[in-house]
């Protein structure tokens, strides 16, 4: 077996296709990223309020290869200048997995270039260590996507402990249900920032276990609340903007009171924010003027490393590899619900 983790320069080229997002990108040592391509299929998926799982299966099939080939080309370098091949193969959905895990198995066994099999959420985390070189352990990571919403203690880069997590949806689920609700087009997220910049939040949808002690998550109530709020006041009519920016700022608060109370409980001085729902500015402004009054510093994402990338996934492979995780074989297969940590 090569021993890569004792190599000064680790190149790795990572594929990204968990959800709706086909990517593909090269990094050097978790630090230098010679290419990051996209290939969204949001407008496929926008038609049907979502992501159609089999929609999107077949459209990454279709894009893998080109996208591969445009972020080596862009990168500059050749397959045999790469180090490892890195690969989400969960969480996410299952058939999206399947077909970035099987590209790049196939890739690994005909260049005989090692496998790395990693996390999404993991990769979500470790973006952190691309965007931020001054970050330093012990932090907290507030990871909120499409797919998961989590408190995680992070000591090192391979020792994550998960504080809480949601109890029904995801923070950015709530986020595109909600949007659908009001009319919006998917992704919600983006649209619901939009909107709420042109309302006020004087709207009570309450607040998410606001009895419970720890730092679980619950966004379910408050999308029912939306959707009850929205069915009654139909007839009478009602400010969509309004309801977009109280549903935001209920939403952006659960999210940014248990980052906090979870680094005061911690004795954690820093913060960061992770996922698609990390690009929120709502959240960003709330987290920032808890953090304050504490000295806790907060660290935020480049928009383009919240949402879903491959950057990140070569981010995460780099760490493994330096600490001696095994590589995969031909044997990966995709983990649609892999565990947080
Ligand atoms: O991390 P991500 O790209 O994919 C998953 O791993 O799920 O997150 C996508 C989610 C979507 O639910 C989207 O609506 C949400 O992130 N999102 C936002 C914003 N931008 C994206 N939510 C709130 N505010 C935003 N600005
Ligand atoms: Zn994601």
């Amino acid at each position: 077996m090569i021993d890569l983790a004792a190599k000064k320069n680790i190149t790795v080229l990572a594929i990204e296709s968990s959800c709706d997002e086909t990517a593909a990108a090269v990094v050097v040592n978790a630090r230098d990223v010679l290419s990051n391509v996209i290939a969204s299929q949001i407008e496929v998926h926008r038609r049907f309020g979502g992501v159609v799982p089999e929609v999107a299966s077949r459209n990454h099939t279709l894009a893998l290869p080109g996208v591969v080939d445009r972020a080596l080309s862009l990168s500059g370098l050749e397959l045999s200048g790469i180090d490892a091949i890195a690969v989400t193969y969960g969480a996410g959905l299952l058939g999206a997995l399947l077909t970035g895990v099987a590209y790049a198995k196939g890739l690994s066994y005909a260049s005989g270039i090692p496998l790395v099999a990693v996390s999404h959420v993991k990769g979500h985390i470790a973006a952190n260590y691309l965007a931020h070189p001054d970050l330093e352990f012990p932090y907290i990571c507030v990871l909120a996507s499409g797919g998961h919403s989590a408190i995680v203690n992070i000591t090192d880069y391979d020792k994550l402990e998960t504080l809480g997590s949601t109890l029904d949806d995801a923070a950015g689920e709530a986020f595109d249900k909600v949007a659908r609700v009001l009319g919006l087009p998917y992704p919600g997220g983006p649209e619901i920032q939009r909107l709420a910049r042109e309302g006020k939040p004087c709207i009570d949808f309450g607040r998410p276990l606001k009895n419970r002690a720890g730092f679980d998550f619950s966004f379910s109530g408050l999308k029912t609340a939306v959707i009850n709020y929205t069915a009654n006041n139909q007839k009478n009519g009602y400010s969509k903007a309004d309801a977009a920016a109280s549903f935001e700022l209920a939403a952006a608060s659960h999210l940014a009171d248990n980052a906090v109370r979870a680094a005061l409980a911690k004795g954690v001085r820093s913060i960061a924010l992770s996922g698609g729902v990390g690009a929120n500015i709502k959240l960003r402004e709330l987290l920032t003027n808890a953090c304050a009054p504490h000295g806790i510093k907060t660290y935020f994402l480049p928009l383009g490393l919240c949402t879903d990338n491959a950057a990140m996934i070569a981010a995460e492979a780099y760490f493994m590899i330096r600490k001696g995780k095994a590589f995969a074989g031909l044997e990966l297969d995709a983990q649609a619900s892999l565990k947080i940590i």
